[in-house]
């Protein structure tokens, strides 16, 4: 067989029952990888669906739930990861939510709410593997941020801000951990057909209004955003650390 590139790897994904990350998942567990799937335990149904999936595909699928906003189960999910696989080579913190309101309209509750998830979920897996990657002298760290990191629209200033927070973040720790030999990089999606990208456009006027103003007149599938990860991940990017990747079919910003 010829060998994959993510052979003899494990990869610990965020949020990945539905929407890019389970893209992400799928194309890591084509790749090679043994997956260790985590959502919230109310996404038990597609869990378990993208479990079916990736073994029916002959690939190695774990699934664990946990809240990343939460520390003690973030702890849990990284021990129990640890327990299925002794070795954890990428990390991916896609896990996100997203919702819409002008400033004015933003409960300090929802500002903490789409920070804790984004931001401070980020933050917290990748804090919690760290010395596990030290002590590997490698760890490839993946964050799913969002071109509303760099330059946002109206009515996500909390998104985009949390967003902006994950790819200061990523680079900062990039310093950090380099001489260890982890790299740190963001992915930028633009505007992806999920239940998140829907609920953002509900209606075709303002769907079509994004179109127009993508260079490639479409919006991007989750599939779309699948490859820049697994580079990322890959020994292909081994060079590679600190950078934010748009990955958004050329947004025309204004
Ligand atoms: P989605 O809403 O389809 O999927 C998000 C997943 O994260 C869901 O499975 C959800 O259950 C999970 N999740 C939410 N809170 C969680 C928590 N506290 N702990 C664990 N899991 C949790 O969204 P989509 O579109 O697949 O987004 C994936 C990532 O890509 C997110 O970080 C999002 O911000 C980012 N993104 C999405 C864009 C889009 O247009 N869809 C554009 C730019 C970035």
């Amino acid at each position: 067989m010829i060998p994959r590139r993510g052979d003899n790897q494990t990869v610990l994904i965020t949020g990945c029952s539905r929407g890019i990350g389970r893209a992400i998942a799928e194309r890591f567990a084509a790749e090679g990888y043994h997956v260790i799937a985590n959502d919230l335990d109310r996404q038990a149904g597609d869990l378990a669906s993208l479990k079916a999936a990736i073994e029916a595909a002959g690939g190695r699928c774990d699934t664990l739930f946990a809240d990343v906003s939460d520390p003690a189960s973030v702890e849990a999910l990284v021990s129990n990861a640890l327990k299925l696989s002794p070795r954890i080579d990428v990390l991916v913190n896609n896990a996100g939510v997203l919702s819409v309101f002008n400033v004015e309209d933003i409960a300090p509750d929802e500002w903490d709410r789409i920070f804790d998830v984004n931001a401070k979920g980020t933050f917290l897996v990748t804090k919690a593997l760290l010395a596990h990657f030290r002590a590997n002298g490698k760890g490839r760290i993946v964050n799913i941020a969002s071109v509303g990191g760099k330059r946002g629209a109206p009515g996500q200033a909390h998104y985009c801000a949390s967003k902006a927070a994950v790819i200061r973040f990523s680079q900062i720790l990039a310093q950090e951990v380099a001489p260890d030999g982890i790299t740190v990089n963001s992915v930028c999606p633009g505007i992806i057909d999920t239940d998140m990208g829907r609920n953002n456009y509900p209606d075709e006027a303002s769907l079509q209004a994004v179109k127009d103003k993508t260079a490639l007149g479409r919006l991007g599938y989750p599939e779309d955003v699948v490859g820049a990860a697994a580079f990322f991940a890959s020994d292909d990017a081994a060079f590679i650390t600190g950078q934010a990747l748009n990955v958004c079919g050329g947004i025309l910003f204004d």
